[in-house]
């Protein structure tokens, strides 16, 4: 996979939740209606009311939960790139469940941790057993996350060492003398001949090594034979940028700060627990190198994409993409987003990426300087999954009394409410290209990837044709239709491409 880092933050099966989803995957429909709880006569059809909530009370209850998140995780792992990490916001309902479904999938050698983030910062005291439970889990599989950036502003070199900045470092040791006699011994400095006695532990290194680093000037020696000598750690001499990262997360940011940014850019509460983007910030800065692409598919509001922007605003060297999926989920008719006019989940998505954008364009333009070194790209598209725009051939439909009218119709194969734009994105797609290689518009044509491929859908004649050779494509796709039954036309189109050697494709 391509993808270096997946966030996700599914429902966590409170009782309350909504996510029972008629995925249609290879399941038998009879499997499925058990599985759901509920027989639907249409099927897989996406009706109102099919989004469905799992509560308690089902005997299904972890079950429905699990046969949902099985699918989603199981694709996400050939996702995901071989260095790639996948972090999942998860609480305790159902936590053990999703350890042993990501070790199945993941496997076992692949868990990094269970982190821990204080979601909530005063108590509960509704909850029936007493416990107030303050905090929610992310955990991580993967090979290794990055670690925690040393911090190097402690590194001083007040004495102008030619080795550069150092800090000083503890040399006493770890172990009794029984177990280490070598390292209990008199320490003594030989140029001031002071006696600085053994700890009790002895020190850390054998009399060897201690001579070495006494030869080396490494030593900083205290004025006293009552002080602890201790030694030069350079910083040029680390041999890791990075300490470990602590398995409890997001020091001081809470669910309310998730809510109180939301509500600072719609004007009000748009969503109902959004992550705080500083801690999903966190989680990216363990995962990220310049270029890679951070995929969420339970995305909500859309707090993965608003960290992704800050990240990128903050790091002008490392330069992020965003990848959000969110199911076109309705938002209930008593909120406050419906009465602001939001239908889905998904429109609400789209509106908090561009007012974040906009708050960094604003904010760009009060302090240039802060954006001199970001060629920080602040687009987006976005897409909405939807039958294909031809008409498909289906022969088992086809009868001796329909053929005729069947062929008719695929004299244009386009479906009459086809839009120009979605036409391209799919041939795009089904050329083997992505929905984000570069796509330029010309008067008579589109060229995806500096010309690589053309695609010219709206006319066709030698003018354009010899415009189209010029440009020297490997494949040019176009409509058939275009060629408005000028034979002549369409044959010395097949010719000429031949001759230049380009992949010639009409629809
Ligand atoms: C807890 S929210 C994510 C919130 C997000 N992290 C944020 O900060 O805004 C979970 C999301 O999962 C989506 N969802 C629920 N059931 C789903 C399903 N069966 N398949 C895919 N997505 C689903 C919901 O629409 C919702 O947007």
């Amino acid at each position: 996979g391509k993808i270096k880092c997946i966030i996700i933050d599914p429902p966590y099966n409170t009782g309350n939740d909504s996510f029972i989803y008629p995925d249609s995957f290879k399941e038998s429909k009879e499997d499925y209606q058990k599985r759901i709880g509920e027989k639907d006569e249409e099927g897989y059809l996406l009706k109102e009311g099919l989004f469905r909530k799992n509560s308690k009370e089902s005997g299904h209850y972890h079950s429905n939960w699990l046969s949902m998140m099985y699918p989603r995780l199981f694709l996400s792992k050939n996702l995901l790139s071989d260095e790639g990490l996948i972090f999942i916001h998860i609480d305790d309902n159902e936590v053990h469940n999703l350890r042993l479904l990501m070790n199945e999938i993941f496997g076992e050698e692949n868990f990094i941790s269970q982190f821990i983030w204080k979601s909530r910062q005063n108590k509960d005291n509704r909850n029936i057993t007493g416990a107030s439970i303050d905090h929610e889990y992310v955990i991580c599989y993967g090979k290794r996350i990055k670690g925690s950036e040393r911090k190097t502003e402690q590194y001083k070199n007040p004495d102008n060492d030619r080795r550069g900045p150092w800090v000083s470092g503890n040399m006493v040791g770890l172990l009794p003398q029984e177990q280490r006699p070598n390292c209990h011994y008199d320490l003594v400095d030989p140029e001031s001949g002071i006696n600085y006695g053994k700890p009790k532990l002895g020190w850390r290194y054998d009399q060897n090594t201690m001579s070495r680093l006494i030869e080396e000037k490494r030593i900083l020696w205290p004025a006293e034979s009552s002080g602890r000598p201790r030694r030069k750690v350079f910083l040029n001499e680390l041999s890791d940028r990075y300490t470990g990262f602590s398995s409890i997360i997001g020091e001081k940011l809470f669910t309310r700060n998730g809510t109180a940014e939301i509500d600072e850019l719609f004007g009000f509460k748009a969503f109902e627990f959004p992550k705080p983007s500083d801690l999903i910030k966190e989680l990216i800065s363990q995962s990220v190198e310049d270029g890679d692409i951070v995929l969420d598919f339970f995305c909500g509001s859309g707090t993965t994409a608003h960290a992704v922007l800050k990240w990128n605003v903050e790091h002008p060297e490392e330069q992020v993409k965003y990848l959000l999926v969110q199911l076109p989920e309705k938002i209930n008719e008593n909120s406050e987003s419906f009465k602001k006019g939001f239908k889905t989940i998904a429109d609400l998505c789209k509106e908090r990426i561009v007012l974040v954008i906009e708050s960094i364009k604003t904010k760009s333009k009060s302090t240039p300087k802060f954006f001199e070194n970001t060629n920080i790209d602040l687009g987006f598209k976005v897409f909405k999954l939807s039958p294909s725009n031809f008409k498909i051939w289906r022969g088992s439909e086809v009868t001796d009394e329909n053929l005729e009218l069947n062929l008719e119709s695929f004299t244009d194969p386009v479906k009459p409410e086809s839009l120009t734009e979605n036409m391209l994105y799919e041939l795009i797609l089904k050329s083997g290209y992505s929905l984000t290689d570069k796509i330029e518009r010309n008067d008579s044509f589109y060229s995806v990837n500096d010309g690589e491929l053309i695609v010219a859908l709206n006319e066709m004649s030698q003018a354009v044709l010899s415009k189209i050779i010029s440009s020297r494509p490997k494949k040019v796709i176009t409509l058939d239709k275009l060629f408005a039954g000028n034979d002549q036309l369409k044959t010395n189109t097949v010719l000429q491409m031949l001759d230049a050697e380009i992949d010639f494709k009409t629809i």
